[in-house]
């Protein structure tokens, strides 16, 4: 089969590489029909996630159709339609139980690395190198899903790919930024990036109740797209974040404030993030966190930090005496997904969002090499790419305008 692997900083190929199989009895595998490319896979592209290996399949967005089922698979039938949350989770440890199925403690087996890292293990998650399982990713013609019947979800046919795709990691991420905020009702949340993971960040807000969204960039099409969502937006490398918000929040601060940028915060946006750079070109830090010092700092007293935004491993420079003294609460996870499921693909059938207004390129899985680094770049007003193995190479790319929904 075709699939996309890496192979070093900024060499992601499309290759050919053997089909996958059913390796365990609750196994399933897919013929995938949609996937995309997510800023996490940006971190992996730009060598800033450790463990990977020559050839891994990377990829953790990931829909298609059934085509086998292992002996022991109680839930899906060949021919289903499903989505396939990038955390791997058994449905049955101490932390699913609980739905905390990004911890799942069974299905990251090869983890004394990870523990040595973190003190101890996540689940294993797909495409994401050895630290989390090191399973073989979804940006491929057919993907191998380990206890496919705790994780897919079945989705109706009438629903486009589309519509659900991003039930397998942003519209769950975004919502769960918005839902640790813990909105009452006419909060004002501050939210960090306006790519695809802020984008619904600031849909689920208002969702949930916010009554002021302000977010931050600097790429003019995606503050577009905040407005068009209802946001007020700043761009950071116009105006100092830190005084805008207080002017706006009229010297207090936003009730919440959500991190979806992560470990690769834009260099030019302040003194310190180039010193984040420097530090990391020279091993002697391991993330860029400006957005998180920034969050603390514009937070009120007694707000809420929600790091949606990914970090790989010691960050230097943290506020935590702002946040002690001012009685912040922290909130974060790598996102289990299987909690979010049936709730958000009902309020994607209910018409109360839209997903697809993320969408600008919509290309065959050939093109994911070439859409890396379109999508790193922000170039061509790229916000969302969706990969579709099998889509008969267009005349040009196809490419929509991000909707104004
Ligand atoms: N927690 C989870 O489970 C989970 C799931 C998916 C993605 N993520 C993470 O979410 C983050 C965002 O993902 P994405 O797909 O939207 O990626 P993305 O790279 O498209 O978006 C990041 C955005 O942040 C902006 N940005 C950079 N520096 C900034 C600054 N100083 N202030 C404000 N904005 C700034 C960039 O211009 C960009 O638009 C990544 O770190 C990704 O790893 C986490
Ligand atoms: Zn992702
Ligand atoms: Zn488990």
């Amino acid at each position: 089969m075709k699939a996309l692997t890496w192979h070093g900083k900024a060499d992601i190929r499309c290759e050919e590489v053997p089909d996958p199989k059913i390796e365990h009895p609750q196994d399933a595998i897919i013929k995938v029909t949609a996937c995309a490319i997510c800023g996490s896979d940006l971190h992996i592209y730009g060598g800033f996630i450790p463990e990977m290996k020559s050839g891994d399949i990377v990829g953790h967005e990931t829909m298609g159709e059934v085509v086998e089922v292992g002996s022991a698979n109680k839930k899906l039938k060949v021919g289903d339609r499903v989505v396939v949350p990038f955390t791997i989770a058994c449905g049955e440890c101490f932390f699913c139980k609980n739905g905390y199925y990004s911890g799942c403690e069974r299905t990251n087996p090869d983890h004394k690395k990870a523990s040595l890292l973190w003190g101890n293990y996540p689940a294993g998650l797909f495409g994401y190198s050895h630290l989390t399982g090191g399973y073989a990713g979804g940006q491929a013609e057919y993907l191998r899903v380990p206890y496919a019947d705790v994780g897919p979800i079945k989705v109706p046919d009438s629903l486009s790919d589309e519509q659900v795709l991003f039930l397998s990691d942003i519209f769950p991420t975004g919502y769960m930024g918005a839902e640790f905020c813990n909105l009452k009702g006419g909060e004002t949340v501050a939210i960090w990036g306006c790519g695809p993971v802020g984008q619904f960040a600031i849909r689920s807000a208002f969702l949930l109740g916010a009554e002021r969204v302000i977010a931050i960039d600097t790429v003019p099409e995606r503050l577009e797209l905040a407005r068009a969502a209802g946001a007020e937006t700043l761009d950071f490398l116009e105006v100092d974040i830190y005084d805008a918000i207080m002017e706006k929040t009229k010297g207090r601060g936003a009730d919440a404030c959500i991190d979806a940028v992560g470990t690769e915060a834009d260099t030019g946006s302040s003194f310190m993030a180039k010193i984040d750079r420097i530090k990391q070109a020279t091993f002697m830090g391991t993330d860029r966190p400006h957005v998180l010092r920034q969050a603390i700092h514009c937070c009120r007293n007694f707000g809420v930090v929600s790091v949606i935004g990914v970090y790989g491993g010691f960050l230097d420079k943290i506020p935590l005496g702002s946040a002690i003294n001012r009685g912040l609460t922290f909130r974060m996870a790598q996102t289990p997904v299987q909690r979010y499921l049936p709730k958000l693909l009902q309020m994607i059938e209910q018409g109360k969002i839209d997903p697809t207004f993320v969408i600008t390129h919509i290309a065959p899985l050939e093109k994911g090499p070439e859409l890396y680094k379109t999508f790193r770049d922000k170039q061509d007003g790229c916000v969302k790419v969706v990969l579709k193995p099998g889509l008969k190479e267009a005349p040009s790319m196809i490419k929509q305008e991000p909707a104004h929904a």
